[in-house]
C-alpha cells in the first residue's frame, strides 16, 4: 500500500484572525461544512486542546474519530489524525495552515493530508478528501463567513461594511443624578457608527454586578459622569465593525468586559479589545452572567489567592453571583472552603456550590464560628466591606491574605500598615479589569471560565432576568440580599 498524498489550497476573502477563529475550533465543522451533520468533543475537553477527539457524524452516515496533534495561535496551523472510521482511510494526517495575502485583508489557506488506502480504492479515496472534503471545505468556509455578513444586513441595525453607516436610535438606561436605582430610567439614544478599533453590539443579555450599584450611588464619580449609561459587561450580537478592525465581523456572537461603564443598553459600541467570542454550546444570557464575575473568581484563585488543596478559604456572600463561582472552583481545587450568608435558603445553595461548611449571619459575625471550624483562614475574599471588618480581622490566620474586592455593606474604613503587622497579614484591593488588560489576557481567562464550565467544576449559574427597563427592579433585588446566583437584564 503506497502514501497517498493530497494537497490542496484557496485564497479566502476574509482577514486571518477571522478565518483562524473558525479553523481553530477543532468542533466546529459541523457549524459550516455540509459533509459534516454533527460534531462532538469526547471526555468534555475543550475543543483547543491537543489530545481532545472530535467525532463526525457525516451527513452520508459515516463516522470519524479524529485527535487534535497540535494547535499553534502563533503560526495558525493545526495537525490532526483519524484514530477510528467507517471509511478506509488509514495512518490519515492532515495539515491545516493558513498565511496572511499582504496585499489586504485576505487568506492563504493550505490543506493537506496523507494516508494509505485499501488497494484499488486509492483513486477513490483520494477525490473523495480532494472535492468532497478540501475543495468543498473551502466553498462552505466563504460561504459560511459570508453570511455573517449578509445576516447582518439584513437585520433591523443592519448597514453594509462601510465607513457610511448611519448612526441607530436604540433603547439605554440613563442615570442623570446618582442616588436611588429609581434614578435609572429608559431613554432612547443615538448610538453612532464604530469608531476605528470598535465592533457595534446588538446586545441581548446584559450582566448587572455590584459594582453597578456602587457607580449608581455616586461612590465613584470619576467613573460614570452625568448624564451616564452603567453596566460594565454584556453579550449580543456584532452589527458592525469600525474601519481597522479585521479580527471580527457582523454576526459574530462576542461577550465583552469593559472598564468604561455604558452596557445597560440594547446596541452600543466597544472596543475590540475588551470582546472576546462566545463558545459554542454557551448561549448569551449565560455568557453575560459569567464572563466578568467567572475572570473574578479566576483571578482571585489562581493569581491572588494561590488555591491549593487544604487552603482553608474564607467567602462572603457565598450564594451570590462571584460568590458561586469561587467556592465551587476553590473547592474542586481541594481548599477548605467556609461561607457566609445570610438565610437558610442561601445557605443550601452555597453547600450545593461547594462550601463545605456555612455560617448564616445577617449582622457580620462570623469569627468565632470560623475560629471553631478551622482555627482562621489563610485566605479571606471580602465583597462586605466596612460592617466586617472587624470580624474579618478576627477570622484572619497568621499571615493571612484578606482580598478586599469590594463594599455592598459600606466603604471599608481605615486599614492601617500597624494593624496588619499583628498577625503579619496581607492586603489586596485588586479590580478585574487589571487582570485582564491585553485581549490575550482576556481571551486565556475567559477560556478558562467556559472549560470550567463545560466540566462542570463550576455550575451553570442560577440567573436572574430582569428587563432593561426594569434595570431599578434588579438593582432593588441587588441591594435587598434577597438575590441568589447572577443577573442580566434582557435588551431584546
Ligand atoms: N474587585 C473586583 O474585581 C470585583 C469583581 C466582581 C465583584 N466584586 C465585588 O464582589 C462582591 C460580590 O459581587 P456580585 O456582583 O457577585 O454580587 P452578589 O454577591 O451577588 O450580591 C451581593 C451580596 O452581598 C451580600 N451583602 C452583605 N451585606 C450586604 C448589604 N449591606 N447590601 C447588599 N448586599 C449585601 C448579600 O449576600 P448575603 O445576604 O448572603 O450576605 C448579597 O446577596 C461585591 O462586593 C462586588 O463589588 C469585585
Amino acid at each position: 500500500m503506497g502514501l497517498q498524498r493530497v494537497v490542496r489550497s484557496c485564497i479566502v476573502d476574509a482577514p486571518i484572525e477571522r478565518v483562524w477563529a473558525v479553523l481553530r475550533d477543532f468542533n466546529s465543522h459541523d457549524q459550516w461544512h455540509t459533509v459534516v451533520a454533527q460534531s462532538e468533543i469526547e471526555d468534555n475537553k475543550t475543543s483547543d486542546r491537543v489530545g481532545c477527539v472530535r467525532n463526525f457524524t457525516l451527513g452520508d452516515g459515516n463516522h470519524i474519530r479524529e485527535m487534535l496533534l497540535s494547535l499553534s495561535d502563533k503560526d495558525h496551523i493545526s495537525t490532526y489524525t483519524i484514530i477510528d472510521a467507517t471509511v478506509p482511510l488509514m495512518r490519515y494526517v492532515a495539515t491545516v495552515t493558513l498565511k496572511p495575502v499582504t496585499d489586504g485583508n485576505r487568506t492563504f489557506w493550505h490543506w493537506s493530508s496523507s494516508f494509505e488506502a485499501p488497494p484499488g480504492m486509492e483513486r477513490e479515496l483520494r477525490d473523495m478528501v480532494a472535492h468532497g472534503v478540501y475543495e468543498a471545505g473551502f466553498a462552505n468556509l466563504k460561504k459560511y463567513l459570508a453570511l455573517g455578513q449578509t445576516a447582518s444586513r439584513q437585520s433591523s441595525f443592519a448597514r453594509p461594511l462601510t465607513t457610511s453607516a448611519q448612526a441607530i436610535e436604540a433603547p439605554a438606561i440613563r442615570l442623570r443624578d446618582y442616588g436611588q436605582p429609581s434614578e435609572m430610567r429608559l431613554e432612547t439614544v443615538s448610538v453612532l457608527p464604530p469608531a476605528a478599533g470598535e465592533v457595534r453590539i446588538r446586545q441581548t443579555a446584559i450582566g448587572v454586578n455590584y459594582f453597578d450599584v456602587y457607580l449608581r450611588k455616586g461612590w465613584i464619580p470619576e467613573f460614570l459622569p452625568l448624564p451616564g449609561t452603567p453596566g460594565m459587561e454584556a453579550a449580543g450580537e456584532v452589527i458592525d465593525v469600525g474601519p481597522d478592525v479585521t479580527s471580527l465581523l457582523p454576526g459574530d456572537r462576542v461577550v465583552y468586559m469593559c472598564p468604561m461603564p455604558g452596557a445597560y443598553a440594547s446596541v452600543r459600541n466597544v472596543p475590540v479589545s475588551f470582546i472576546t467570542r462566545i463558545p459554542a454550546g454557551v448561549d448569551e444570557q449565560t455568557a453575560a452572567a459569567l464572563l466578568l464575575k467567572g475572570v473574578t473568581a479566576d483571578y482571585l484563585i489562581r493569581d491572588l489567592g494561590h488555591i491549593r488543596s487544604g487552603t482553608r478559604l474564607l467567602v462572603h456572600a457565598a450564594a451570590g453571583g462571584v460568590g458561586q463561582l469561587v467556592c465551587a472552583w476553590a473547592a474542586s481545587m481541594g481548599a477548605v472552603v467556609i461561607g457566609t450568608v445570610s438565610t437558610p435558603d442561601k445557605a443550601r445553595v452555597a453547600r450545593d456550590h461547594g462550601c463545605a461548611h456555612v455560617i448564616v449571619t445577617g449582622n457580620y459575625q462570623f469569627s468565632q464560628a470560623v475560629q471553631s471550624i478551622c482555627g482562621g483562614v489563610d485566605v479571606l475574599i471580602d465583597g462586605l466591606g466596612n460592617a466586617a471588618r472587624d470580624d474579618n480581622f478576627a477570622s484572619l490566620a497568621r499571615c493571612g491574605h484578606w482580598i478586599s474586592l469590594g463594599q455592598a455593606s459600606g466603604p471599608l474604613q481605615d486599614i492601617s500598615p500597624d494593624w496588619l503587622v499583628q498577625k503579619s497579614l496581607s492586603f489586596s484591593r485588586p479590580v478585574a479589569f487589571d487582570y485582564v488588560a491585553t485581549q490575550d489576557q482576556l481571551n486565556e481567562r475567559a477560556a478558562r471560565v467556559w472549560q470550567a464550565l463545560q466540566t462542570g467544576v463550576i455550575k451553570t449559574p442560577d440567573i436572574q432576568k430582569f428587563a432593561l427597563r426594569d434595570a431599578a427592579l434588579a438593582h432593588e433585588k441587588l441591594e435587598s440580599r434577597t438575590s441568589v446566583g447572577s443577573m442580566v437584564l434582557l435588551a431584546s
